[in-house]
């Protein structure tokens, strides 16, 4: 791996747990488990190597179409992981933000998410993005309906819109995606991060989340470095 050419910021659609889980005769919710303990351990080592930006897919606005149960499971779980487990990423100095829409979040987990991201605020080393109750059409809706409203308060004029303002209108602020890898085997983007992967390279290994580990992620990364980008151009 060239340390040098790393991609800037990297997205991953965390797929398979239900799988994982259901191949082992366990409950979908273990792998989802199994699926958060490999991401703090992915975490550790997408840090250590240097690159900067992370974006994780948790929790889809039409994943609040599951089973009750496996909703709840997972609401559960992001609590324990803001509370307790990525605790870590403080001492890396990673910044966590959330991109998402926030209606719909029960009390608790938006809490859990405001600490989380008030913790962090002033890290530096890099930033966790984790894009939950999240949809990328409704982000460009949403960011459709803030400038629209900003029109029509008269802050600015439609000739002032230009990317700039639509980049600063999304969730986030981020620069684009360099790399989507989606886990599982499917080969599909649902949704994730449509207008910042405008010119991503993306990655489709078979290995379910669980066991999408370091030296997967690195074999990733070699297949970015073999990649020939061109930007349109
Ligand atoms: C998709 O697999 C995965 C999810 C909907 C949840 C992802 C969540 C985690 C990895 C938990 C930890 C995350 C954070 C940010 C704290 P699937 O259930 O659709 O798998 P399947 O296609 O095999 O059914």
């Amino acid at each position: 791996m060239d340390k040098n050419n790393l991609p800037k910021h990297v997205g991953i659609i965390m797929d398979g747990n239900g799988r994982w889980a259901t191949e082992r005769g366990m409950k979908r919710s273990m792998g989802h488990k199994a699926g958060s303990e490999n991401l703090k351990e992915l975490c550790d080592h997408i840090y250590d190597l240097g690159i900067p930006i992370l974006s994780v897919f948790a929790f889809s606005t039409e994943n609040f179409k599951r089973d009750v149960q496996e909703v709840n499971y997972l609401m559960n779980l992001f609590i324990q992981m803001f509370e307790k487990e990525f605790a870590f990423l403080k001492k890396k100095d990673v910044r966590v933000i959330f991109s998402g829409r926030r209606d719909n979040l029960p009390a608790n987990v938006l809490k859990a998410m405001d600490k989380m991201s008030k913790e962090t605020e002033n890290c530096k080393h890099a930033i966790f993005n984790v894009c939950l109750n999240y949809g990328g059409q409704y982000e460009i809706l949403d960011m459709a309906k803030e400038i629209a409203q900003e029109v029509e308060e008269g802050k600015i004029t439609s000739k002032d819109i230009d990317l700039t303002t639509v980049r600063s209108h999304l969730y986030q602020d981020l620069p684009d995606l360099d790399l989507v890898i989606r886990t599982s085997g499917e080969q599909r983007i649902s949704n994730f991060m449509l207008y910042q992967s405008a010119y991503a390279e993306y990655y489709f290994p078979k290995t379910y989340f669980p066991d999408f580990n370091a030296h997967e992620f690195d074999l990733a990364i070699e297949e970015y470095q073999r990649r020939t980008r061109k930007f349109g151009g």
